[in-house]
């Protein structure tokens, strides 16, 4: 299976592409995480992307779509992937296409998860992440067995520096000017399915596997 996780912040895209990528065996690439992971080693992608995504703009493209080709480099994508948070601009998604038409490996689905913004705003704020594993927590949703620890590798919880609500507002803009209209881009190549991003975790991955069924994919 190759996949587009599509939808604003907050939408779920990160957790059930977790999800999704333990059940059916597919690498999950997660551009945020590739920046957040470059940030942290203080490389000069890093340090670049860093002034963007503070804010909650978009990193500029020639960054990201090149650390998406060498990660397709030396990656073994061909039994499945789940891109998340990638493509995020037209420009983005017109360089994908072609280095997938390249390796032959075209998408078979761009799930688009339809987010509320009341859903957004409470899901970012009380989301922490594992400064070691980066699995991500909620502080009402999916809490931490021990507060402020990782249930999976003990380590210690943050809260990011772009989940402040001031900066998720800005995110939520800038996926409206920028991104949503890759939902009409995919619609046109009939890849495009609809789920709501405001289900819960478990209610949102049955009508995933729902959908897979429905289109044969698995
Ligand atoms: P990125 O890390 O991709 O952030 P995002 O797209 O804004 O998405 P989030 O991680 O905030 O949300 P998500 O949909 O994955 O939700 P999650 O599952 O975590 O990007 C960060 C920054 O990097 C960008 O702002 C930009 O600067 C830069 N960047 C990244 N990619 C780029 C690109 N392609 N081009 C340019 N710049 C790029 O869930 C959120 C919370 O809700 C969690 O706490 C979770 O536990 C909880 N939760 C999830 N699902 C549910 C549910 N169904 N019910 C209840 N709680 C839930």
């Amino acid at each position: 299976m190759r996949l587009v996780l599509l939808g604003p912040p907050g939408a779920g895209k990160g957790t059930q592409a977790n999800v999704l990528s333990q059940k059916y065996g597919l690498l999950h690439i997660s551009t945020g995480d590739l920046l957040r992971e470059a940030v942290k080693n203080k490389t000069p992608v890093g340090q670049e992307a860093k002034k963007f995504m503070d804010k909650g703009e978009l990193v500029p493209d020639e960054i990201v779509t090149q650390m998406i080709i060498e990660k397709f480099k030396h990656s073994d994508i061909s039994p499945g992937f789940i891109l998340d948070g990638f493509p995020r601009t037209k420009r983005q998604a017109q360089i994908l296409d072609q280095a997938l038409a390249e390796l032959n490996l075209p998408l078979d689905m761009v799930l688009y998860f339809e987010t509320g913004e009341d859903t957004i705003l409470k899901r970012l704020t009380g989301r922490r992440v594992c400064q070691n594993c980066g699995y991500n927590f909620h502080i009402v949703n999916i809490p931490p067995k021990n507060e402020g620890i990782c249930d999976y590798c003990s380590g210690k919880l943050y809260h990011r520096q772009d989940d402040k609500e001031e900066t998720i507002r800005n995110r939520i803009k800038v996926y409206n000017e920028q991104t949503r209209e890759l939902i009409d881009y995919y619609q046109i190549k009939g890849l495009i399915k609809k789920a709501s991003g405001d289900l819960e975790v478990e209610a949102l991955f049955s009508i995933l596997q729902k959908i897979f069924k429905e289109t044969r994919l698995i």
